[in-house]
C-alpha cells in the first residue's frame, strides 16, 4: 500500500506532485506529505488530513522547486500521526517515501541508534532514511545502492539529497515503482495514472532495479549493479477520467459505469476490441483438466462465482482459493492445472505470491484476469486477459467485479469448446448472451429509487445476514463485504441450506436478512429457506426475478429484476447489492471512496 510519486521536473514540480497523489490516494490515505529541494534546503509539508489540504498547505508554505518526492501513506509501522506521515527526513540532508515493510527494522534501527542517529518517528521508513545518510559519501546514487544491500523485506523508495539538487533514485524490491518520462520531466510513482497527466512514456522497474535520475537524464541500474536497458512502453489511455462529473462519489459513478465497462470487455473478448490480448492459443486449453483461481477480496468472489461455470461448461474441476491462503500451505499438483490469478490491480501481495508460489511448484500455465496492463502480475503470468473496466477509485470494487466475471465466463466456455465438452454452436450461443447483458444491466440500475428505499429501512441496523445459493452464493459474500466494508455494519454471506446449522440463531425481528433469488433451479429450495426467516420474525429483503412471482408480504419486501438472465444472472444481482451498500453508507454518513482503515491496493501481506 501507500502510494510513492516524486521526480525531476523542468519546472516546479508541486503541482505535478500533488496531482499524482491525488490519483494515488486510492492506496492509503492515513496521511500525506511533500517535498522538494528549495534553493539549498530540503523542504516539506504534512498533513494527516487530505492531498486537497495538503495542497492548500503547500501553496501557503509557497512549496516551489523542480525535484521533489511524495507520498499518501497507509499505515504500517506507527500510528497515522505527522512525525510518522512521509517523507522522512534524516537529518536536513536526505529525504525518503516508502511504499513497503522493512522486516529487519529493528536490527537496523538498534544498530543505527549505536551509531548516534536518533529517530523521531516510529517508522520503519525512517531507518531507510538514516541507513542512507549513513552511507552518503557524496553520490546519493551510491548510499542508495549500499543501504539497500542491508534491507530485508519489500520495499519501493524514492530518495532526494539536498546536496544535489537535480537528482532522485528510486529503488524497488517487492513492490511497484515505475518511471514516467515526457516533456514535462521524468518522474517515479507507484503505478501509471498517477503519472498520466505529466508523462507519455513508462517504464516498469524489476526486482532489484534501481533507477537514477538526474536532470533529464534517466539510468535504470540492474541488483549487479549494472546499467541495464528495461523495455519501454507507451501510455495506455485511461479508459475513464478520473474525474466525478454529475456523481457524488467514485463508487456511485463506478457502479453506474458497469454496462459500458462489461461492453468494452465484451467486446475485446469478442475481438472487436483494441487489446492485443496474450491469451493461450486455442490448443493450449484442450487439456485442462482443472482450473485453480487465486485472489483476494472481492476478486476472489468473482473467482468462486465462476468456479460453476468452469464445471458446468467445461466441465473440469475448478477451485477458487484465497491467494493468502493457498500460498502458505503445501497443496498437492495436478497436472493440466490452468492458474489463474483475478485481480483488479494486478498488484495484491498476496496473490501475486501465490502466483509465484505455484510457479515454483511448477505450474507453468497460469493466466491472469486483471484490470492494470503492465502491472506485476501481467507481467508475471505467461498469458493475460486485461478486463476493460477503466480506472476504479472506490476502494470498494464495483465494475471491476462484474468485467472480471464477464472475462472468467468468456474462459469457461472458451475451455469448454476446446476440450469438446461444449459444442461450438453452444459455446456460440452462451457468448451471445454477453451482449444483451449491457442492457440488462441498465434495467437493473433503473431500479435505484426502490434500492434507496430499502436503504432508509437498513441505515440503522447492527447486523445484516445476506443469503444465496449456487452462483448466488458467492453475490451473497460480495453483498455482505459491500456493506461491512462502506456502511461499517456488520454483515455476514451465508449459503441459504446452511441457515439452519447456526446463523437461524441469529434472527429476530432486529435481523434483516437479505436474499439473492434467481429463477433457477434451486428456487424452491430457497423459499423454503425464506420460510424459515419469516417464521422467527426476521425481516426479508429480496431480490428476484419478476418472473419468480415472489411478492411482497408481512415481513417480506421484494425488489423486482426485469427477468431471469440465466447463467449471467450473478452480474445483475449484484448490482442491487452494490446499491445497496452505497445508499445505506451515504444515509449513515461514511467515507465511501475510502473507507477507515482500508486501501485499494494491498501491496504489502
Ligand atoms: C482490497 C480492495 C478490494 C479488492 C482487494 C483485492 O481489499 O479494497 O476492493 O477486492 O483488495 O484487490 P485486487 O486488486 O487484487 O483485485
Amino acid at each position: 500500500m501507500c502510494g510513492i510519486v516524486a521526480g525531476v521536473a523542468r519546472q516546479n514540480i508541486v503541482p505535478a506532485l500533488l496531482e499524482g497523489l491525488r490519483r494515488l490516494e486510492y492506496r492509503g490515505y492515513d496521511s500525506c506529505g511533500v517535498a522538494v529541494l528549495q534553493r539549498g534546503e530540503a523542504r516539506r509539508v504534512r498533513t494527516l488530513a487530505r492531498v486537497c489540504a495538503l495542497a492548500e498547505d503547500a501553496r501557503a508554505e509557497a512549496l516551489d522547486g523542480p525535484t521533489g518526492i511524495a507520498h499518501t501513506r497507509w499505515a504500517t509501522h506507527g500510528m497515522p500521526v505527522i512525525d510518522n506521515a512521509h517523507p522522512i527526513f534524516s537529518g536536513e540532508q536526505i529525504a525518503v517515501v516508502h511504499n513497503g515493510i522493512i522486516e529487519n527494522h529493528e536490527q537496523l534501527r538498534q544498530a543505527l541508534r549505536n551509531k548516534g542517529y536518533t529517530f523521531s518517528s516510529q517508522t520503519d521508513t525512517e531507518v531507510i532514511a538514516h541507513l542512507i545518510h549513513e552511507h552518503y559519501r557524496g553520490d546519493i546514487l551510491a548510499a542508495v545502492q549500499n543501504a539497500a544491500r542491508l534491507l530485508q523485506g519489500a520495499y519501493a523508495i524514492a530518495v532526494m539529497c539536498r546536496d544535489e539538487p537535480e537528482r532522485v533514485i528510486g529503488a524497488r524490491q517487492g513492490s511497484p515503482l515505475v518511471i514516467g518520462m515526457g516533456a514535462q520531466g521524468a518522474f517515479l510513482a507507484s503505478d501509471t495514472f498517477a503519472l498520466s497527466g505529466c508523462a507519455e512514456r513508462f517504464v516498469y522497474l524489476e526486482e532489484g532495479d534501481l533507477v537514477d535520475i538526474e536532470g533529464r537524464r534517466v539510468q535504470v541500474i540492474d541488483r549487479e549493479g549494472q546499467p541495464v536497458e528495461r523495455r519501454e512502453i507507451a501510455m495506455q489511455r485511461a479508459a475513464w477520467d478520473a474525474e466525478l462529473g454529475a456523481y457524488r462519489h467514485f463508487m456511485q459513478k463506478e457502479i453506474f459505469e458497469q454496462p459500458v465497462a462489461v461492453a468494452r470487455t465484451v467486446a475485446t473478448l469478442l475481438g472487436r476490441g483494441e487489446q492485443q490480448a496474450a491469451m493461450p492459443e486455442p490448443a493450449e486449453l484442450a487439456d485442462i483438466e482443472h482450473v485453480l483461481l487465486l485472489g483476494c477480496g472481492t476478486s476472489h468472489y468473482a473467482a468462486l462465482t465462476a468456479c460453476g461455470w468452469f464445471e458446468h461448461f467445461a466441465g473440469v474441476t475448478a477451485r477458487a482459493e484465497i491467494a493468502s491462503e493457498y500460498r502458505y500451505r503445501d497443496h498437492v499438483r495436478r497436472g493440466g492445472t490452468l492458474v489463474v490469478p483475478v485481480s483488479q490491480s494486478g498488484e495484491t501481495a498476496d496473490t501475486l505470491a501465490a502466483l509465484r508460489y505455484a510457479q515454483a511448484a511448477g505450474e507453468d500455465r497460469t493466466l491472469t484476469i486483471c484490470n492494470v496492463a503492465g502491472s506485476a502480475m501481467v507481467r508475471q503470468s505467461r498469458w493475460s486477459f486485461i478486463t476493460e473496466a477503466g480506472v476504479e477509485v472506490g476502494v470498494a470494487s464495483t465494475k471491476a467485479f462484474t468485467t472480471q466475471l464477464v472475462a472468467l465466463f468468456a474462459l469457461a466456455i472458451q475451455i469448454g469448446r476446446q476440450r469438446g465438452h461444449i459444442s461450438d454452436a453452444e459455446a456460440a450461443t452462451q457468448m451471445r448472451k454477453l451482449d444483451a447483458l449491457p442492457d440488462a444491466m441498465r434495467d437493473v440500475l433503473a431500479r435505484e429509487p426502490e434500492v434507496m428505499a430499502w436503504a432508509e429501512a437498513l441505515r440503522k441496523s447492527e447486523h445484516v445476514l445476506y443469503l444465496g445459493r449456487g452462483t448466488h452464493y458467492p453475490i451473497a459474500l460480495e453483498g455482505a463485504l459491500k456493506l461491512k466494508e462502506i456502511s461499517y455494519i456488520h454483515a455476514e454471506g451465508y449459503p441459504a441450506g446452511e441457515l439452519k446449522h447456526g446463523p437461524l440463531a441469529l434472527v429476530t425481528r432486529a435481523m434483516p436478512v437479505i436474499v439473492t433469488a434467481p429463477n433457477d433451479a434451486l428456487l424452491h429450495k430457497l423459499k423454503s429457506n425464506m420460510e424459515e426467516v419469516r417464521a422467527r420474525g426476521g425481516q426479508l429483503y429480496v431480490l428476484a426475478d419478476l418472473d419468480t412471482e415472489l411478492m411482497g408480504a408481512q415481513g417480506m419486501r421484494v425488489i423486482h429484476l426485469p427477468r431471469w438472465y440465466g447463467v449471467l444472472s450473478p452480474l445483475l444481482h449484484v448490482l442491487v447489492m452494490q446499491m445497496l451498500a452505497y445508499h445505506v453508507a451515504c444515509l449513515r454518513g461514511t467515507d465511501i471512496d475510502k473507507p477507515r482503515n482500508l486501501a485499494k491496493s494491498v501491496t504489502v501481506e
